[in-house]
């Protein structure tokens, strides 16, 4: 049976411009998301610096503005200086994060110039884990100053005479977990962080610094890690960092499709902690969210670290993303949109094979996995300002995380075309969902798409690239300011309006 709903647009609710940083990506080391994913010289596709061409052009059509890069877990048992200058001089080296065997044919300089051809920009993360304030000073030395220093002038030494100058640094990753190399209480970390980010910011006080958040909301000491670590650096630095990966854990796909609401809380609760600690500092300052690792992975079908045999580049969590998958992912990116006023950078972990919207073989093709229309979509037709959208709708039981709302929405107005964009999902499995859109005079709708399918675990691979894409919606009418679309069940849609000629 349908159920109906109904919300209206208006561009005089704003709620903050679309940040392009929310739009960012995550190359680690790990897996194949690097060696075989971005980068494999000796591919058929590969160029002269041995990125895959195909890898890069589906990056551009994902429309990533950011990638972070490079871990992640592997960060914490790095050393940056393995990665830079000739390649035949690099160790082999034991990444103990993945147990995996890293031989350093891609690093910092490598990353860089990959980035520039993917026309997205580098977000690095530091070796706060087994290293500390010294050699953060040393990457930054080498990668952002201009030259006549031992460093810059290594990096110039290396064929990179121009600085990286790269803007944004995590300050390490997820340190609060015990299976990260140099796992710290927040006591420890915080201290350790106030001091790097006190050096850093003498070396350029415009850098932007990420102090890790928790793991994820379930880790015992979410909130007061944060806290914790923010009553240490709130002076130092602009972001705190959240990770969440979602999975319909014991086949509960009600729950799994209100992941939304999951993500929501926990923005919620890490900037109201933010602020608490702001206030009890008496500071001015607002540290804004860097929700640098989200996404969906099935991690009930990974045995651990431990588990793990050594290997090169081994195929590590290539999880096989779905119809239902695409549709959480889209919730997702409609939660970061509907808190762009706190979030200022988001990452889906990873870009490449590790959980990734681009799948690729080695020597073989590349493709996208359902999960890559989404983001491709929004990233797109996501400009302007952010819309305050409240749908008046029914709600779905959920196991998890009790009675949600079935629509989850967002929209985006373009002042300069007058363009509004609607990102919708319709978190109900069992029944389509007829939709009434109140519009600002003037506006019609230009396109229409939607994921779904008969078939919600269809997948896409090599063999059958595009067998789960974006198709037209259905039913859409305009009767004056009022239009009326229906969303089938578990549907992930997008509707443009413009203005009518
Ligand atoms: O993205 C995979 C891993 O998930 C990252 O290395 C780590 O930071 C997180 O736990």
């Amino acid at each position: 049976m349908a159920t109906s709903a109904r919300l209206t647009l208006d561009p005089s609710f704003r709620i903050a411009p679309v940040e392009p940083r929310l739009f960012g990506s995550f190359v680690e080391h790990m897996g194949r998301c690097v060696y075989t994913g971005v980068f494999e010289p000796g591919h058929p596709l590969a160029d002269a610096d041995g990125f895959r061409t195909d890898v890069l052009e589906l990056t551009r059509e994902l429309g990533v503005t950011l990638v972070r890069y490079p871990g992640g877990n592997f960060v914490s048992n790095y050393r940056w200086e393995d990665g830079v200058g000739p390649v035949e001089d690099r160790p082999a080296r034991l990444d103990l994060a993945w147990r995996s065997l890293e031989g350093n044919a891609f690093g910092l300089n490598e990353f860089m110039a990959w980035a520039a051809k993917a026309g997205v920009e580098p977000m690095m993360a530091l070796n706060l884990g087994t290293r500390g304030v010294a050699e953060a000073l040393e990457l930054v030395e080498y990668a952002n100053y201009p030259g006549g220093t031992r460093l810059s002038d290594l990096r110039r030494s290396h064929g990179v005479d121009k600085p990286h100058d790269v803007r944004l640094w995590c300050l390490g990753n997820e340190l609060d977990g015990p299976w990260q190399m140099g796992h710290k209480t927040a006591r420890e970390y915080g201290r350790l962080a106030a001091e790097t980010a006190r050096a850093l910011k003498r070396f350029d006080r415009d850098l932007s610094l990420v102090a890790c958040g928790s793991s994820n909301s379930g880790m015992p000491t979410f909130g007061s890690w944060e806290a914790e670590v923010l009553e240490a650096t709130y002076e130092m630095v602009d972001y705190i960092s959240l990770h969440a990966y979602y999975d319909p854990s014991d086949g509960d796909a009600d729950s799994f499709l209100a992941s939304g609401a999951d993500m929501d809380h926990m923005i919620r609760s890490i900037a109201a902690t933010a602020d608490h600690v702001g206030a009890k500092l008496r500071s001015r300052r607002q540290i804004k969210l860097s929700f640098d690792e989200w996404n969906v992975w099935y991690q009930s079908r990974f045995h651990g670290e431990s588990s793990l045999e050594w290997a090169e580049h081994p195929r590590l969590i290539e999880d096989d993303y779905d119809v239902t998958d695409a549709v959480v992912v889209g919730s997702l990116l409609i939660t970061l949109l509907r808190n762009a006023d706190r979030v200022g950078v988001a990452c889906q972990a990873q870009l490449a094979n590790v959980i990734a919207p681009i799948r690729t073989e080695p020597g073989g093709p590349a493709w996208r996995q359902t999960v890559f229309h989404p983001f491709a979509l929004t990233a797109r037709h996501a400009r302007g300002e952010v819309l305050r959208v409240e749908p008046e709708c029914p709600t779905v039981s959920t196991a998890r995380y009790g009675e949600t709302p079935a629509i989850w929405a967002t929209a985006t107005h373009r002042e300069a075309t007058g363009e509004i964009t609607l990102f919708v999902v319709n978190r109900d499995r069992r029944n389509p969902c007829a939709l009434d859109v109140t519009l600002p005079a003037g506006l019609a709708p230009v396109e229409h798409l939607e994921l779904a399918d008969e078939d919600p675990s269809a997948t896409n691979t090599a063999a059958d690239p595009d067998r789960v894409v974006p198709r037209p919606g259905t039913g859409l009418r305009l009767d004056g300011r009022r239009a009326t679309l229906t969303l089938p069940p578990a549907s992930w849609s997008i509707v443009r309006f413009a203005p009518q000629e």
